[in-house]
């Protein structure tokens, strides 16, 4: 039940978005292959956060292309011989191997770019709205966000001393949280509405999704997963597991997501696919 949900989300954001990719040029096809595949949660967060203040996917969809598009970007340059170096990426060569490493770069350049016209669309509502996305997710993706926590991702990898839990959670909350909870509260901020309590659910459920991820590189297999695994180990990459060990991790994980329900107890019964999505962030074998 919630998967229906969580794919037709995702197919309708990818529709968006594959609208509004370059018809041709040299970037046309890698860009396309980049975006392809995935489970889209990100785009469905922001299609569900809309929902429940009552705005229908034809204007949403906009926001959540916009937030796949810079999804699809970090995870270009994440695979990047410079940065993880990885061959494999939802199930296919990475666009580096496909292609090549200046490929890969432009397209995630492009894709960036690509993100904020589409925050740009009158769609999603006033000039003022549309620039309150626009800033919110530059902050999100960006040197205090996303970005920041990709630097301290890599720095770790050769830090001296192993990070401590707060550190590794600064580190998470920009590399992974800084987008879901961008994706959370785009709905609230399109509505008019106090983003906080969503706010609140993103970083929670940010965190979670981020440590399935760290568990999954211990205890996934790579054809199911679409990727690499084992990797955060043999790379030295400071994660809740790599700190706290599988079960405590998973314990925090679980926390996590009660902590994102809890929060939106102000949305009542309309927030209970927000719920089911809490709960599959950490149950998820992909
Ligand atoms: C993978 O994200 C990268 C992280 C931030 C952990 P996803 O697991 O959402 O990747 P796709 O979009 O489903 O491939
Ligand atoms: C990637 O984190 C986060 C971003 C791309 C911003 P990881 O390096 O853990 O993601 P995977 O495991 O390669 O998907
Ligand atoms: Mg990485
Ligand atoms: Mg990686
Ligand atoms: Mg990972």
């Amino acid at each position: 039940m919630f998967l229906k949900r969580l794919n037709e989300a995702a197919e309708t954001a990818r529709r968006c978005l594959s609208d509004a990719l370059p018809a041709d040029g040299p970037l046309a096809e890698p860009m396309r292959y980049a975006v392809r595949g995935g489970k889209g949660l990100r785009g469905f967060l922001v299609l569900e956060g809309a929902r429940i203040h009552g705005i229908d996917d034809a204007a949403a969809c906009h926001a959540a292309a916009a937030v796949e598009a810079i999804h699809a970007y970090s995870l270009v340059h994440d695979d990047l011989p410079a940065m993880d170096d990885d061959d494999l990426r939802r199930g296919q060569p990475t666009v580096h191997r496909k292609w090549d490493e200046a490929t890969a770069i432009l397209v995630g350049d492009g894709l960036q770019s690509l993100a904020f016209e589409l925050l740009a669309h009158p769609a999603l509502g006033s000039a003022g709205v549309r620039l309150a996305l626009v800033e919110s997710l530059a902050q999100a993706a960006g040197a205090r966000g996303m970005v920041l926590g990709q630097a301290l991702d890599i720095a770790a990898e050769t830090a001296p001393e192993p990070l401590t839990l707060d550190e590794i959670i600064a580190l998470q909350a920009g590399k992974t949280g800084a987008l879901i909870r961008w994706s959370a509260m785009a709905g609230a901020l399109m509505a008019g509405a106090d983003p906080a309590p969503l706010a609140r659910y993103g970083e929670a459920l940010g965190l979670a999704f981020q440590i399935a991820d760290d568990v999954l590189d211990v205890e996934g297999d790579a054809e199911t997963v679409g990727k690499a695994v084992g990797k955060d180990a043999e790379a030295g990459k400071a994660t809740f597991v790599s700190l706290l060990g599988l079960e405590a991790a998973k314990i925090r994980a679980r926390e996590l997501v009660d902590e994102a329900c809890a929060a939106l107890s102000v949305y009542g019964g309309r927030a209970e696919t927000l719920r089911e999505a809490a709960r599959f962030v950490i149950a998820r074998k992909t």
